[in-house]
């Protein structure tokens, strides 16, 4: 059972019932347990008979409804419902309590002031602070990521994957799987690119017939963007698709792969060849995971992060581990994109590729050995400079952004022996081509200003 709490208008009701429904599960609202009950609004019953009466009342309708609750309801509580120990404690037996980060305070005065007398405690949410921060299990920002088929909804927290995917079919990475042992993984996939491959797939197929899954059931992946992105794949086409729920454990994947719904896996003819759009109905996005990713991976995450910088609105992560608020708000400017562009129609969701062109060439020219994360810093950098070169940019913001870059432990400048003009034919391989020699670069031009621009190839990179 999982628990919503919060403080009061920190989006209980609204969290838990869309939760629920990502989760397929039954969803309870307290409040409106208690006023059903009771034949009365809260605020009456506080008003006739005074907090302490509506606190019994409260409690005895909480022990009611886990008692006649699934296993795997979502309960979303009132403000108040934990200040007794005995009602924590039973909602901590039964399932997991997350709380909800409280908005800001310009934020919360919105909201109580549309619903005010609704709340009575509304004034309270500052006195309670400490409670509030009590619990461990917390969500800091929620997303609505897609629409219809690619209709996706994303948490971001600390605490929670362990709460929300307890019980659910885990397809995992098997790095993951060994730091995490309180997850029981289905099927675990070795870690790795390479194995992101055609078999693997099949294996998952047979894992997946072997633990008799059917047209209703779903799968979750546990791990980076490989596993999500093959996990996803194999949703995607068992039984011609089943629903999938993400949890994606490095920072690559958090900002940036587990959203969007590509799903797919690579061929020996080239990387992600085959796949198919199947957005994830739930993304979990579980801030600890990155407490055991090496630094060289979490760097790779944050080359995504910068370059997101560059396309929409939001702060440039620094040193450290980024936090659940700078996730959130990094990942709001792939969603944006996403949103206007959900099947890569409209050449919005291409700005995402920034730093990517040059990116690619260097990955493919190192065989791999440099790293997509790697790679793509070192691609924003060159291509900010091709955009400094073509006057949509100024030399002063290609020295800030490379800065950031080098800043967030990422190394600009090309590899040895390597010039943008010898990756030339590597860029005409990408398949973002648009056909011959002219190739549509996103240009980073400035901090939320990132510019398409068709380059022609044929001699040098010049624009068309
Ligand atoms: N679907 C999309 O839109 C999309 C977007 C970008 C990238 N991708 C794909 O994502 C992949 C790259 O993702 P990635 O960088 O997450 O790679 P990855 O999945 O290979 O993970 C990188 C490494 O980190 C390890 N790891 C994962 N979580 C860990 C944790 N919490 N602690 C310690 N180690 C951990 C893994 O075992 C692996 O060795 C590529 O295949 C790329 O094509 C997909
Ligand atoms: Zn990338």
């Amino acid at each position: 059972m999982i628990f919503v709490y919060g403080a009061p208008a920190s989006g209980k009701t609204t969290l838990g019932k869309r939760l629920a429904k990502s989760l397929s599960s039954i969803w309870l609202d307290l409040d409106a347990f208690i006023v059903e009950r009771e034949g009365c609004a809260i605020r009456d019953i506080f008003a006739r008979k005074g907090e302490a009466s509506f606190r019994d009342i409260e409690s005895a309708a909480l022990a009611d409804a886990i008692a006649g609750a699934d296993r795997n309801a979502v309960i979303s509580l009132g403000g108040g419902s934990l200040l007794r120990d005995a009602n924590r404690a039973v909602c901590e037996k039964a399932g997991t309590v997350i709380c909800l980060d409280a908005p800001d305070e310009a934020e919360l005065a919105k909201r109580i002031g549309g619903a005010a007398g609704v709340r009575p405690l509304g004034d309270k949410a500052k006195e309670r602070a400490a409670h509030y921060a009590s619990f461990g299990s917390r969500i800091s920002a929620s997303f609505e990521a897609g629409e219809g088929a690619m209709e996706s909804f994303v948490i971001i927290g600390s605490g929670i994957a362990k709460a929300i995917a307890g019980d659910a079919r885990i397809v995992a990475d098997s790095t993951v799987a060994k730091l995490y042992p309180e997850f029981t993984p289905m099927a675990t996939i070795p870690s790795g690119e390479e194995h992101k491959t055609p078999s693997t797939v099949a294996a998952l197929w047979h894992a997946f017939a072997n633990a008799g899954l059917g047209r209703k059931d779903s799968v979750t992946a546990l791990g980076g963007g490989v596993t999500g992105d093959l996990a996803g794949f194999a949703a995607a086409t068992w039984m011609r698709g089943i629903d999938w729920m993400n949890i994606p454990t490095t920072l690559l994947s958090m900002v940036d792969a587990s959203t969007g719904g590509k799903t797919g896996c690579d061929l020996e003819e080239g990387k992600n060849l085959a796949g198919a759009f199947h957005a994830p109905r739930l993304v979990v996005i579980d801030v600890d995971f990155l407490e055991t990713l090496p630094e060289a991976i979490l760097a790779d995450g944050k080359a995504e992060m910068i370059k997101h910088a560059a396309i929409g609105k939001c702060s440039v992560v620094g040193k450290g581990i980024p936090t659940a608020k700078e996730i959130a708000e990094n990942l709001a400017v792939k969603i944006g994109m996403v949103k206007r562009d959900p099947y890569e129609k409209l050449g919005l969701r291409m700005l995402l590729n920034a730093g990517h062109t040059i990116g690619h060439a260097i990955e493919k020219s190192s065989d791999y050995s440099i790293s997509h994360g790697r790679a793509v810093a070192m691609g924003c950098v060159e291509e900010a400079r091709l955009a400094a070169r073509f006057g949509l940019t100024d030399e002063a913001w290609v020295r800030e952004f490379e800065f950031a870059f080098n800043a967030a432990g990422l190394a600009t400048g090309l590899p040895k022996g390597v010039t943008v003009e010898s990756l030339v034919p590597l860029m005409k391989g990408d398949k973002k081509k648009s056909g011959g020699d002219e190739v549509v670069f996103a240009l980073p031009c400035g901090w939320g200003d990132t510019r398409a621009v068709k380059m022609n190839l044929a001699e040098g990179i010049r624009p068309c």
